[in-house]
């Protein structure tokens, strides 16, 4: 028999983060291409060329990176100015952390993940979570800095040319350094959230919720039992 589904995310936030995905991807291909200097480049000096022979050139593909980050950061501003209670709710649900539970949580988990839980003896149960699990939060804390970070440096490398004078050396020189740490924080986290959303068997329910909207009950039991017993109560209060 078929479970019954809870409704756990809503068009605009599925149309969000596939749009921020889908950025992500176009911004770091071209990105990466941006490198002109083979002692740094990490992708080996081929890929820059052969991106910059496809596009025309260094300043055709500066172009188009500059022009994805400002599409990129537009559509984030969009989203929030259109739904504003969904991203508070995001923020809310991702900055709220309970040191008794989530710390324990991350600890657990991350024992369980790389030697399985017979370290752990008795105390293998991991701690109920909310909305997000700790993990998830990590990430998305990392990834809503990383990302104001990677804007603003952004929009001051861009305006380092035009309107910033060389008294600015300084202020460009730091932007450049925090715009790679930023994307370097984002994605290594990005390899681990891409592993557990997509590949990890146990969160394929919460990877098809990201296309469905739905999460079946039994999984959000078991993974999210806070904002299950949440979901259960204000449904019940209503009825
Ligand atoms: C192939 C790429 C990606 C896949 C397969 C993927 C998958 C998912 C899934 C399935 C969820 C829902 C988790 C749930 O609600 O239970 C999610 C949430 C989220 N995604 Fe992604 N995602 C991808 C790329 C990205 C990128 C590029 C970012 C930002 C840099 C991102 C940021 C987030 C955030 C902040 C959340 C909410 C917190 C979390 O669940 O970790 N995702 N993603």
């Amino acid at each position: 028999m078929s479970q019954k589904q809870l409704k756990r995310h809503d068009r605009s936030d599925i149309f969000i983060h596939w749009f921020n995905a889908v950025c992500w991807l176009l911004l770091l291909i071209t990105g990466l291409a941006l490198f002109s200097n083979p002692e740094i480049d990490p992708v080996g000096s081929g890929y820059p060329a052969f991106v910059r022979s496809l596009v025309g050139g260094g300043g055709n593909l500066l172009l188009i990176h500059v022009t994805l980050g400002f599409i990129w950061a537009g559509g984030l501003l969009l989203y929030i100015m259109i739904n504003l209670k969904g991203a508070l709710f995001f923020l809310k649900e991702v900055f709220v952390v309970s040191p008794a539970r989530d710390i324990p949580w991350i600890i657990k988990k991350m024992v369980i993940m790389t030697v399985g839980p017979k370290p752990l003896g008795d105390n293998a149960k991991l701690p109920d979570q909310g909305y997000y699990n700790m993990g998830q939060k990590a990430f998305a804390q990392a990834s809503v800095v990383g990302c104001i970070v990677i804007v603003v440096t952004g929009i001051i490398m861009f305006l380092s040319d035009r309107t910033l004078g060389a008294e600015a050396t300084a202020l460009v020189s730091w932007s450049v350094t925090l715009h790679y740490l930023a994307v370097g924080l984002v994605f290594a986290g990005l390899l681990v959230h891409i592993y557990m959303a997509a590949i990890s068997p146990e969160e394929r329910p919460g990877f098809l919720s990201m296309f469905t909207g739905h999460v079946p009950e039994g999984y959000a039991k078991h993974h999210h039992k806070i904002w299950y017993d949440k979901v259960k109560s204000d449904s019940g209060s209503e009825s």
